[in-house]
């Protein structure tokens, strides 16, 4: 259908959140809207939400208030606008949106994404707001059109493809269990179709993305099943594709398959997310985490055993309820024994609805800030000595976007570093030896070598 109308959408959290995005977008195709950046232009407006953290649903109730000054600007020169609330604040949230915030037309749940066109018809038909939060039984993946041909983006060297997604790990600070629902995979086929269209399309290097991508147990074409390593042996034979990522894992599910990947797969990069959330045995258990920090440590082992340059990346929580100075002291054992290249760590912060919101001694606020100041500046200088540790050496490039002067790329090494050079532009898109000159906490800069 040749677009007639457009459609803006604003997209928080997660890599999950930003490959939904491209899909919502590419349904939308199929109903007549064009993506555009300016929302005060957009007949739709969605807003795909995270609900992992913080004040995320208060953060889309003041964002549905500016949008219904644009939607009522609008329709002062006739113009309707339809907003749609999507991702996980949907998923939780459901009917209290439309109850709060009457401007909203269309609450939708990561799970029928692709019934956008219908639920919009839906909602105009009637002219009542539809809310769509079940999890159906079939495979929305299924439905979704397949990624166009040759996207009109300007960075393609690089693509996300969920390949599982849902999680039944119920960690005890965690709302995904709930909003994303049961683990889910995808079919090796599937994935390999999928796979193959983006290297056609030009992508070099795909991350695969799931809520916990190495419990991945899909369909293979014998029938029986395969593990993220299998998968990852499969699309490693693809012919073009150049770099494979991962991303996020639980510990308990990496298995020696998947650390002997790494040992093998030269397209598998050498860096690792690997959440750990807290040090200490007795908070892991009160997380639900079902490993200890000993555990995690002989998994890094084992990994840095298989492949010794992996940088190894994480997720932390401090102050879960209950969180003692000692315990806390744990935490921060665990990090200066396994020295990250990257993190991200956070307050702990209570989602209605999961076990640790209602447990006693929940810490106070100004502990939390104090122990993540302590825990981020530990974790920023590891970062530093990480980046710095690799002036000198030729790192392989994949150039993915323009830099800010003109005549320089932006691309990224192995280890998933920002790296600025001087480029010609015909090398966005390839994989090139660049000599690191200077690091930075965030970034690299390099100069190019001859191959
Ligand atoms: N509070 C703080 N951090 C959380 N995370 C998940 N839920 C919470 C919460 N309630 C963090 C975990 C997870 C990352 C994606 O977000 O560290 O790995
Ligand atoms: Fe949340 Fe735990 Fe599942 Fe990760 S493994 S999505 S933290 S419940």
């Amino acid at each position: 259908m040749a677009p007639t109308k457009k459609v803006f959408i604003k997209t928080y959290g997660c890599q999950m959140n930003v490959y939904d995005s491209e899909r919502m977008a590419e349904a939308l195709a199929g109903g007549g809207y064009a993506p555009t950046d300016a929302p005060d232009n957009a007949d739709l407006i969605i807003l795909n939400t995270c609900h992992i953290r913080e004040k995320a649903a208060e953060k889309v109730y003041s964002e549905l208030g500016r949008l219904r000054s644009i939607k009522e600007e609008r329709a002062r020169a006739d113009q309707e606008t339809v907003i749609a609330v999507a991702g996980c604040v949907a998923q939780a949230e459901g009917d209290e949106i439309v109850r709060r915030a009457p401007v909203v037309d269309l609450v939708v749940g990561p799970q029928s994404y692709h019934q956008l066109n219908t639920l919009i018809a839906r909602n105009r038909t009637t002219a009542r707001p539809v809310v769509e939060t079940e999890f159906p039984e079939d495979d929305k993946f299924r439905h979704l059109p397949a990624r166009a041909p040759a996207p009109a983006r300007t960075h393609t060297a690089s693509a996300f493809l969920t390949v599982q997604e849902g999680c039944d790990k119920f960690c005890t600070f965690c709302v995904v269990p709930y909003t994303r629902g049961a683990e889910y995979s995808r079919s090796v086929a599937a994935i390999e179709e999928e796979a193959r269209r983006l290297v056609a399309a030009g992508v070099r290097e795909i991350t695969l993305l799931g809520q916990n991508v190495n419990a991945y147990h899909g369909e293979n074409s014998k029938g029986g099943t395969a593990s993220l390593a299998d998968l990852l042996r499969h699309l490693a034979a693809i012919e073009g594709l150049e770099r494979l990522r991962y991303t996020t894992s639980h510990p308990r599910d990496m298995s020696e398959d998947l650390i002997a990947a790494h040992r093998d797969l030269a397209t598998l990069m050498p860096y690792l997310h690997l959440p750990f959330q807290a040090g200490a045995d007795r908070v892991l258990a009160a997380m639900n985490r079902k490993h200890t920090g000993a555990e995690y440590l002989d998994i890094v082992a084992r990994i840095r055993a298989a492949r010794a340059d992996i940088a190894l990346s994480t997720d932390i929580i401090v102050g879960f309820p209950g969180e003692t100075d000692e315990e806390f002291e744990a935490t921060l054992d665990i990090v200066r024994k396994v020295r990250f290249a990257q993190a991200y760590s956070f307050k702990y912060s209570p989602r209605p609805g999961t076990p640790a919101a209602t447990m006693e001694r929940q810490v106070p606020e100004p502990v939390k800030i104090a122990r993540l100041a302590r825990l981020q500046a530990l974790l920023e200088e590891q970062q530093s000595s990480f980046n710095a540790g690799c002036v000198g050496r030729v790192l392989p490039v994949l150039f993915e976007r323009q830099g800010r002067r003109e005549g320089q790329l932006i691309g990224r090494s192995p280890y998933l570093q920002s790296v600025h050079a001087d480029a010609a532009p015909g090398l966005m898109g390839r994989i090139i030896p660049v000599e690191i000159a200077k690091a930075g906490p965030n970034s690299l800069s390099g100069v190019i070598r001859a191959a």
